[in-house]
């Protein structure tokens, strides 16, 4: 199994810091991430090197502050992939409107960019800027984008701003900045002190050493949903098949790749488990068993033999002591009938039924919901992924909470 948990607390933590007034405010967040523990290696972007020194940040962090792309000296000593790999976390605090659209671009025009494409850590922006920038169609449209690609946005907050105008768009507090990053859990969110176990993703069932089956899924829901979840305070565990998205933060991820896998990595974390969400699309059928060697193109025909893969789900629903169980329906016709089979034979809690097949395609940043337990229905409309996970997260909380109050 290739298994790899990701760490809850991020403890090597890259802050970048672009240009703008509040740049002054991450020196102060600079000793706060390290009061917290963690590591902290400084880029300053040549606009924050305008407004404060790398002097101040190389005294605070005890590290060189990297500032360009080009400097020799400091890409021999630990390149920029090297950076990004180091990385457990990417904090961007005070994020630019300028920086904000550069990285919902995908560009990579400076050391900060480039090191926020080339690393697999999760990514976490706090917005600092006029409040009429903040409003801008274009700005927003930008946190959009970023949010459906797992960038946490922290704040930014409402008051009066360094251009004497009041709204939107001051950068959050140092100290909130360094708690919502560092802090094991969001204290009084709906989820708080619950266990979560959500998986993603497809899985892979090998047929030969080069050959799989697998499906469609892009994991992007199950991800949003278990962002939603810790977001909402939970401590989540995402047990996720093979996909290209960065973990969310505070999550810890499991990585795995066959249904078997996937089956023994959720018994593994069961026992103090409340709310099981199985989003992950595993696989009905995996090969009989997998060749040694590659199978060759000796015949017209192959027959391959399959077996029905262990259903996830339902064996969770059959604990003894079992969580709050939610399953997935993804369907291509009569949804609804389909989605209420399923509920009832695999003794779920609630279910969530999608349409999928051509004209609801797989991989899309957006996704309706329609939600089904014994005696009601409720839909959730189409709307990004990222809200749609979070409106579908606050509900399960109620339930969840609502049936706690009831024993
Ligand atoms: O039966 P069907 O595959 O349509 O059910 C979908 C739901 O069951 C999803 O929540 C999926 O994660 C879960 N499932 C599972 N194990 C399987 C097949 C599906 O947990 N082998």
């Amino acid at each position: 199994m290739t298994h790899e948990a990701q760490t809850v607390l991020p403890r090597r933590i890259l802050l970048g810091v672009t240009g703008g007034i509040a740049a002054y405010k991450a020196a102060d967040l600079v000793r706060r991430l390290r009061e917290g523990g963690a590591e902290v290696q400084v880029i300053l972007t040549e606009g924050a090197a305008r407004f404060v020194t790398p002097m101040t940040f190389q005294a605070l962090s005890g590290r060189p502050v990297r500032v360009g792309l080009w400097d020799e000296a400091a890409e021999a000593a630990m390149g920029h992939i090297e950076l990004a790999r180091w990385a457990e976390l990417v904090l961007v605090a005070p994020a630019s409107a300028d920086f904000l659209a550069r990285l919902a671009a995908g560009m990579a025009n400076d050391l900060l960019t480039t090191t926020c494409l080339a690393t697999t850590a999760p990514i976490a922006v706090a917005p600092a800027m006029n409040q009429q920038m903040w409003s801008a169609a274009a700005t927003q449209a930008n946190i959009t984008t970023l949010r459906q690609r797992s960038v946490r946005v922290l704040g930014p907050g409402v008051g009066s701003q360094a251009c004497g105008e009041q709204g939107a768009g001051r950068l959050l507090e140092p100290a909130d900045i360094a708690a919502q990053v560092l802090s094991s859990s969001a204290d009084g969110g709906l989820l708080s002190g619950r266990h979560i176990v959500i998986t993603a993703g497809p899985t892979r069932e090998p047929i030969d050493p080069v050959r799989f089956l697998s499906n469609r899924s892009s994991g992007k829901m199950g991800f949003a949903v278990a962002q939603a979840a810790r977001e909402a305070g939970a401590r989540v565990t995402l047990i996720s098949g093979p996909v290209h998205l960065p973990t969310p933060l505070g999550v810890e991820r499991i990585n795995v790749e066959t249904a078997a896998q996937m089956y023994a990595a959720v018994h593994a974390v069961m026992d103090d488990c409340d709310v099981y969400i199985g989003a992950a699309a595993v696989a009905d059928y995996t090969p009989h068993c997998c060749a040694e060697n590659k199978i060759k193109k000796t015949s017209d025909t192959l027959d391959l033999h399959l077996e029905k893969s262990p259903d996830i789900l339902a064996s969770v629903a059959a604990l003894s002591k079992r969580p709050y169980v939610v399953g997935f329906a993804a369907e291509t016709t009569n949804v609804e009938a389909h989605a209420l089979a399923k509920l009832e034979r695999k003794k779920l809690d609630l279910i969530a039924a999608n349409e999928v097949g051509a004209e609801r395609a797989f991989d899309r940043d957006d996704n309706a919901l329609l939600l089904l337990w014994s005696g009601g229905r409720q839909a959730l409309g189409l709307q990004s992924k990222a809200d749609l996970a979070r409106e579908f997260i606050t509900f399960i909380a109620h339930r969840v909470s609502a049936r706690s109050d009831g024993e």
